[in-house]
């Protein structure tokens, strides 16, 4: 069997071509390495496949959640309530900025927040000092939330709605692009090397006005303001730092692969899905359990999860098994509230029942671009022989 074992030897990782090394290479021969002509391009690509203008490209999503947070006015008055099913990105960005963060469940299909346990738990805390003042909702694997469900609640309630679609670009809610902050305030995109396109490191915020833009572009870069001046007459070198900021830049060898991969989005999400679909369709007489994507999304299946439902077989021995087949696999996630870090913040284990039913019973199967059908054949074999045992 013509195996490619590096495709499966992991659960996501980049697929980097001739076009993509070209576009690097034309950026460091050129005059710009820092922010340069392809920076503006990539943030002006990644507006148009999201159908929104305010976008600004940084090193990496924790740098784009932290911006996002800080200029909507997160702070140590704030309370932030997020998904226990995410990286502890989501949530560390906002206890940087001195928040107080609690959980929402999630739904046992979706794998996303449950818009019922969120109501239900926003009308027992309804004006007092934990009501959440923004909710950010993650579209775990690049399956889309209900947006929807979270709006209205957020319009009765009275909360922000900022979205972690880390692993969601390319993916649709209800044929509208994840991006277009049609139903939240914030959308942030990682382009991590396992994550749908990638930059090497990097990230995206996209907000709902210039405005929040002009603020997010100012802090990411030192809270410096220096075009204002320009204009006002003063020489070119003159700039004020007028609050305090950060470095979040992207570089301009970066942006070069980001607006090479771009054009290949729509060419990856397709794929995977395909792929997610042939493991459906082959794994169909075992005990697993896939997430639920609702009819009129489409998800970008950055990650395709499966969950043992028989509980005489375990999640462990299936990890162990696969890695002495040397297949790729991975956990996602350890639930948030179970980190050491977070307990010492009061949370334990039991508060969020679904999270951690899930956690026991998950694993992530390969899924990128360069598996071929005949390595997703090969892994498959593996889970049914693994069944057979
Ligand atoms: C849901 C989620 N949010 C945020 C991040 C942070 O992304 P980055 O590595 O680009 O900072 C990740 C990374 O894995 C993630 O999965």
């Amino acid at each position: 069997m013509n195996l490619n074992k590096k495709a499966i030897e992991s659960y996501s990782t980049q697929s980097i071509n001739a076009q993509d090394e070209k576009s690097v290479l034309d950026a460091l021969r050129s005059d710009f390495l820092s922010r340069g002509p392809k920076i503006d391009l990539f943030e002006k690509k990644l507006g148009k496949i999201c159908n929104n203008k305010n976008v600004l490209s940084v090193n990496s999503a924790t740098s784009a959640l932290q911006l996002a947070y800080q200029v909507h006015g997160i702070d140590n008055n704030s309370v932030l309530w997020t998904s226990p099913i995410t990286f502890v990105a989501t949530s560390n960005a906002a206890l940087q900025l001195g928040a107080k963060i609690d959980f929402v469940d999630i739904d046992p299909d979706t794998l996303n927040i449950c818009p019922k346990k969120l109501e239900k738990k926003l009308s027992h805390v309804a004006g007092t000092h934990d009501s959440p003042g923004f909710l950010t909702v993650v579209h775990f694997g690049g399956n889309p939330c209900d947006m929807k469900e979270i709006f209205k609640l957020s319009k009765k309630y009275k909360f922000k709605v900022i979205e972690d679609a880390s692993h969601a670009l390319g993916a649709f809610y209800n044929g509208y692009p994840i991006g277009d902050q049609r139903y939240s305030c914030a959308s942030v995109f990682s382009f991590h090397p396992v994550k749908m396109i990638t930059t090497g490191e990097g990230g995206a915020l996209l907000l709902d006005s210039i405005g929040k833009l002009e603020n997010a572009r100012q802090l990411c870069s030192h809270g410096i303001v220096r075009e204002k001046f320009m204009k006002d007459g003063m020489p070119e070198w003159y700039y004020e730092q007028i609050e305090l900021g950060y470095n979040f830049r992207m570089s301009e060898l970066q942006a070069a692969l980001g607006l090479s991969q771009i054009t290949r989005l729509r060419q990856f999400v397709k794929k995977r899905n395909r792929l997610a679909k042939i493991y459906q369709e082959n794994l169909d007489k075992y005990p697993l359990k896939y997430q639920r994507v609702t009819p009129n999304d489409l998800s970008s299946y950055h990650l395709f999860i499966v969950r043992i439902t028989n509980k005489a077989f375990k999640r462990d021995d299936l990890y162990r098994f696969l890695k002495q087949k040397k297949i790729g696999c991975q956990v996602h996630y350890i639930p948030v509230h179970l980190h050491p870090y977070y307990k010492k913040l009061g949370f334990c284990a039991g508060m969020f029942p679904e999270a951690e039913k899930y956690y026991e019973s998950c694993l992530s199967l390969p899924l990128h671009q360069n598996l071929k059908e005949l390595e997703l054949e090969y892994i498959c074999d593996a889970l049914k022989e693994f069944f057979k045992c």
